[in-house]
């Protein structure tokens, strides 16, 4: 049992401190955001992941979970402080640090004695090192620390899955000190024999950053490869099942769509190009993904136009907002630029999402938000269906088109098989399928 402090309640500071409070340690969550901080002690979760309110709900129980926006006292009453803040995009793409450096300082002031100071969050390659020196030169003693870079790679939407059940887990730093505490915390998912990449916080931090962009490469890849079946009648899923049954290459991330959101890949991508270019290098591959993924976006529309050529005061409703489904996240959702450029050509809105609609409402307040899918379809020209909700793949298709104006379908999520649908009468388009 260690005694832990997690600076930063967003996903992975959230994530991580339940889990290692499941995990029987002693956790402090803290914040700056006091009305996040109230909210958790009062139970409430800022996000919504399925399988954490459970976790939270009995580790606060057990008292071994606690949250507070006192920084300086969850630091000094612990031994291992997980670094879990927000690392956003400057305008140029490059990482913002800020609050990386703001953090490292606290723990400077407050270092009374041996400390670990393990990096959850993304960053670019040699913040680590960073780090290390502003805690030396700020700390007034000459007390001892270590500083690990240990990247999450949960998802979200699965993000407690991902956590309890990891793929691997990367461990960088010079100190075996710190290497052994760290592998000890990690110690239950030993059980499950999860692999441990030991190697430098260089490493680690760009292992990060070559995964996140790899898959992000993958996706990109399969988008274009389903455009070329648009145009010649090849079927992108059989495509996609082939190549994934080759092991070198594996069947997942190929799935073609609007393409890839959230608030990892897009930000991922960009920064690595800016990584890249620090050192006098360019990162090519990625460049490209990031400027497919952008064209997906607007190849959905001109699908949508396929069926409905002039948007300008036609109804459109679109069904799934968040960047996936499970979560209520819209950044960089691929709706957020479709929806956009829809209303920009006078297009009117009807939209339904089973959690993300409050968010989507700050963005977008002239958009009518419905309860349900049959809601939405009420005198509709055209539905866009954005995001692969289980609920949005039991569609009661006999309902749906008695409600709509025309029955256009775009199916951005290849979620229905087009000749079911159009069995009921639609005009079914989907992506890289015929
Ligand atoms: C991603 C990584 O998968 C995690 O390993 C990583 O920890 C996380 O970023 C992070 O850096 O924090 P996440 O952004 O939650 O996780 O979501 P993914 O499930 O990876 O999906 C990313 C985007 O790619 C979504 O918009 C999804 O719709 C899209 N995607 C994914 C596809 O269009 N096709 C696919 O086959 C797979």
């Amino acid at each position: 049992m260690r005694n832990i402090c997690i600076v930063g309640t967003g996903y992975v500071g959230l994530v991580t401190g339940a889990c290692l409070a499941d995990f029987g340690n002693q956790v402090i969550c803290v914040d700056i955001n006091h009305d996040k901080i109230e909210k958790l002690k009062n139970g409430l979760l800022p996000i919504y992941e399925p399988g954490l309110k459970e976790i939270v709900e009995n580790n606060c129980k057990r008292n071994r979970l606690t949250f507070s926006t006192d920084i300086d006292n969850g630091i000094r009453d612990s031994e291992v402080i997980f670094v879990a803040v927000g690392t956003p995009a400057k305008e140029n793409g490059e990482v913002d640090l800020t609050d990386v450096f703001r953090v490292a300082e606290k723990i400077a002031a407050n270092l009374n004695g041996y400390k670990i100071i393990v990096n959850k969050s993304t960053v670019s390659v040699g913040t680590g090192k960073k780090v290390e020196e502003i805690i030396r030169k700020s700390s007034a003693s000459n007390v001892n620390f270590d500083v690990v870079s240990n990247p999450e790679f949960l998802r979200e939407g699965s993000a407690v899955g991902d956590f309890l059940r990891p793929d691997r887990i990367v461990i960088g730093t010079s100190s075996e000190r710190a290497r052994g505490i760290l592998e000890e915390i990690y110690r239950p998912l030993y059980l499950i024999e999860t692999p441990i990449i030991s190697t430098t916080m260089e490493t680690a931090e760009l292992i990060k950053y070559a995964s996140n962009a790899f898959l992000a490469v993958k996706v990109s890849f399969i988008n274009e490869i389903a455009n070329i079946c648009d145009e010649t009648g090849a079927d992108v899923h059989v495509v996609a099942k082939a190549m994934g049954l080759d092991g070198r290459i594996s069947p997942k991330f190929l799935h073609p769509g609007p393409g890839f959101g959230g608030s990892c890949f897009p930000k991922d991508t960009l920064a690595l190009t800016k990584i890249a270019e620090s050192s006098g290098l360019k990162c090519e591959i990625v460049e490209a993904a990031i400027s497919v993924n952008r064209n997906q976006r607007l190849r959905m529309i001109q699908k949508l136009k396929r069926l409905v050529p002039q948007v300008k005061g036609k109804t459109i409703g679109i069904l799934g907002l968040s960047f996936k489904p499970n979560t209520d996240d819209i950044r960089e959702a691929p709706s957020l630029v479709i929806i956009d450029h829809l209303m920009t050509e006078g297009a009117v809105i009807r939209a339904y999402d089973p959690v993300a609609n409050e968010n989507m409402r700050r963005v977008f307040p002239s958009v009518t938000y419905c309860e349900s899918s049959y809601e939405t379809a009420e005198g509709c020209d055209a539905l866009m269906l954005l995001t692969e909700w289980n609920e949005l793949r039991e569609l009661d298709f006999s309902r749906i088109i008695r409600q709509m104006n025309s029955p256009n379908i775009v199916d951005c999520r290849n979620i229905y098989p087009p000749e079911f649908v159009r069995g009921f009468g639609f005009n079914y388009i989907s992506v890289g399928r015929i």
